[in-house]
């Protein structure tokens, strides 16, 4: 069985992460997830779930503040990490080094372990420390997959925009899904 490590941190874009979860469920997908004690106020303040039903919506659940956690270790197999939404504040941990939660540490030990890292970051505008410390994860070996989607498919709904970002995030995970009509050429009408 594929196994994702999904971090929820507390940027706004909650419901990406949500969506993920649903999605990797409906694939067979196990789901270890690590929420931020932000992402769950942003799962109250952007969407009408609560905490725990998106706590019930992975395959199991790890505290955050938990660093006795296997996930705390490199040893620990998975077949890729993705924090979606990232918040500038985990993308600098990350970036530093600084594991003092769960989430930072298990990204710390995909990155030494030289695992998938996907990083989900959202925010407008972004600054120059934004950008260097987005650089330097990507010279480290994670991947960042910013959450503006495309329109080129032709969203007609706020779902279509999430099912896209979620969708380019499982094909970095080489992952197969429907998530997004795949641009094909175009044709005029
Ligand atoms: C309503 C709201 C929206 C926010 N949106 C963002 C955002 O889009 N991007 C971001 O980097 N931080 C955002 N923040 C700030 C983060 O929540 C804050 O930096 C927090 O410390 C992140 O902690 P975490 O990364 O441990 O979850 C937002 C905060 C609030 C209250």
């Amino acid at each position: 069985m594929t196994r994702l490590i999904v971090g929820l941190s507390g940027a706004s874009g909650i419901i990406y992460g949500i969506r993920l979860l649903e999605v990797a469920r409906e694939l067979g997908i196990g789901t270890d997830l690590i929420m931020t004690g932000t992402a769950e106020e942003m799962i109250v303040i952007e969407t009408s779930y609560q905490p725990e039903e998106v706590r019930k919506m992975a395959t199991r659940v790890h505290e955050s503040s938990d660093m006795t956690s296997p996930l705390a270790s490199g040893g620990y197999r998975h077949e890729g990490m993705v924090v979606i939404p990232c918040s500038m504040k985990t993308i600098a941990g990350i970036a530093c080094g600084f594991a003092d939660n769960l989430l930072m540490r298990a990204a710390d030990c995909a990155l030494k372990e030289k695992r998938l890292l996907i990083l989900v970051p959202r925010e407008t505008p972004i600054n120059q420390i934004h950008l260097r410390n987005m650089l330097s994860l990507a010279n480290a070996g994670a991947v960042i997959l910013p959450a503006s989607p495309g329109f080129y498919h032709r969203p007609e709904t706020i779902d279509g925009l999430v099912d896209h970002i979620v969708g380019k995030t499982l094909d970095s995970l080489r992952i197969d899904h429907q998530m997004y009509r795949r641009w094909e050429g175009y044709r005029p009408a």
